[in-house]
């Protein structure tokens, strides 16, 4: 069974103090960090560009950047972002005309492609690119902002994309993001998800560390009852 990772999406982070809060929540147990790139077009805000990503490479080595670009014209900044320091990039469907030159693109950089879909968009869309991707990214939320309401149709998205895995035999990971907090982090991960992006229920209130070690245990604990 895939091992369950938590990534803390830093958009919820405090952005005057990036890298301390990022290493509170890796310390704690997250295992890679989820970077929300938005560029006021396809998504309606606006948040980090390379220079960021860059910086915070230079204060975090070694970990895992999951760039998670809600941009127009991603293949225009995919090899920035490869220079700046990601590790992941993901880019989402409905973003891009020529979906498997821009995965190709993003593998020519260096980096594991990821495809990322909307609520309204069916896993359908990704049949023809499931054997080139590392990651498939379902959004259980309208992208654009944190703290915002998990969509139960993201489940059903889930179990089918694992289905579909299992059916292949391919080996991408399923990741889920929007929404993710102590009442909906079970049934993702029972629904097959087992990379769990967080932001509000990491940095929003509380304690960091604390945050992360609970949510941690309740998806490991959902894992143990799927097994
Ligand atoms: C939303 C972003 C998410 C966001 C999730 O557009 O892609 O990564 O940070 O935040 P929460 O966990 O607060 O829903
Ligand atoms: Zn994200």
């Amino acid at each position: 069974m895939p091992k369950i990772e938590l990534a803390p999406s830093i958009l919820s982070a405090n952005f005057a103090q990036l890298a301390v809060d990022a290493k509170a929540a890796l310390d704690a147990g997250g295992t890679l960090l989820h970077v929300d790139v938005m560029d006021g077009h396809f998504v309606p805000n606006i948040t980090i560009g390379p220079p960021v990503v860059k910086s915070l490479r230079g204060a975090l080595p070694d970990v895992i950047f999951d760039c998670h670009l809600m941009i127009e014209y991603p293949d225009e900044l995919i090899p920035a972002f490869a220079e700046a320091g990601a590790t992941w990039i993901s880019v989402h469907q409905e973003a891009c005309v020529h979906l498997d030159r821009t995965l190709h693109l993003i593998e020519s950089h260096g980096c594991q492609p990821g495809v990322v879909i909307n609520p309204a968009t069916p896993v359908e869309m990704l049949d023809e690119v499931l054997d080139i991707v590392h990651h498939v990214l379902v959004m259980s939320v309208n992208p654009g902002f944190g703290g915002q309401k998990f969509i139960r149709g993201a489940l059903r998205k889930i179990e089918l994309l694992a289905n579909t895995r299992a059916k292949l035999g391919l080996n991408f990971r399923i990741e889920v993001d929007g929404g993710i907090a102590l009442d909906t982090v079970a049934d993702v991960v029972r629904a097959g998800a087992e990379l769990l992006v967080a932001g509000n229920a990491v940095f929003g209130s509380g304690n960091i560390g604390e945050n992360v070690r609970n949510l941690l245990q309740a998806a490991k604990g959902a894992k143990l009852a799927r097994a």
